[in-house]
């Protein structure tokens, strides 16, 4: 999979076919995220062009925000608009490679960020990216997810079955996505210690923003 040859078309076509509903549900819990904690260890995987990566980094300005994005020209792209904003800064590390291969640090990061990100992957890669991330959130960490959904019955999963299809399509052949369904991350993610604190859905229910948190573990003698 690689979406250098999309970075540059990405907000334009993201723009076209959904209007601002991927952006409002990229940004749909930072006030509630806000109110609750100012997180200072961020991990943030599969980035894209740097459309969350700009209103989060002005939003918590002391935050240290690694990004994790194996896609050079999203990478260049989402520097650059980091550089014309005047936020790029060493508080923000890019790491270049995919979140499988990338060594992190265990029980280290007080939020975790993915969005549109786990539907990438057919369901055994997706659990190990879910697991994986779940390691690296230190105790009482918060994760921001935020995806597409295909709701049970009804109309609206007609609609959100033609959406899927096309976008499976179109990013199997523009940046060689062999995933088909979209994987059920959101069990995934509550099979984990990480708990919802909110959820709503956008675009009827096509797409959702969540905030999870996990409850501070306690130690045992
Ligand atoms: C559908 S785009 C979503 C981009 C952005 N998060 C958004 O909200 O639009 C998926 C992103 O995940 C990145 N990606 C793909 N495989 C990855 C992996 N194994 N580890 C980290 N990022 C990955 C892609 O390069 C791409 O930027």
């Amino acid at each position: 999979m690689n979406y250098s040859r999309l970075a540059p078309f990405y907000q334009c076509i993201e723009r076209c076919t959904m209007g601002s509903a991927l952006q409002r549900a990229r940004t749909g819990q930072l006030d509630r995220l806000a109110a609750m904690t100012q997180p200072q260890r961020v991990l943030i995987v599969g980035e894209g062009d740097g459309s969350f990566l700009l209103q989060f980094a002005r939003l918590f300005p002391t935050a240290h925000i690694t990004v994790v994005e194996p896609s050079a020209g999203m990478v260049a792209r989402a520097q650059a608009r980091l550089r014309r904003a005047g936020l790029a800064s060493e508080r923000i590390a890019f790491r270049q490679e995919p979140l499988l291969e990338a060594e992190l640090p265990e029980a280290a990061y007080d939020l975790i960020v993915t969005l549109f990100f786990l539907d990438n992957f057919e369901d055994a890669l997706m659990r190990a990216s879910v697991a994986k991330l779940n390691a690296c959130a230190c105790d009482s960490a918060y994760w921001l997810l935020s995806d597409f959904c295909l709701p049970s019955r009804g109309w609206r999963r007609l609609r959100a079955r033609f959406w899927l299809r096309v976008l499976y399509g179109f990013f199997g052949l523009s940046a060689g996505l062999s995933a088909r369904v979209l994987p059920d991350f959101e069990r995934a993610v509550q099979a984990t210690e990480f708990c919802e604190v909110h959820r709503h859905g956008l675009c009827g229910s096509l797409l959702f923003s969540a905030l999870y948190r996990m409850p501070a573990r306690v130690m045992t003698v």
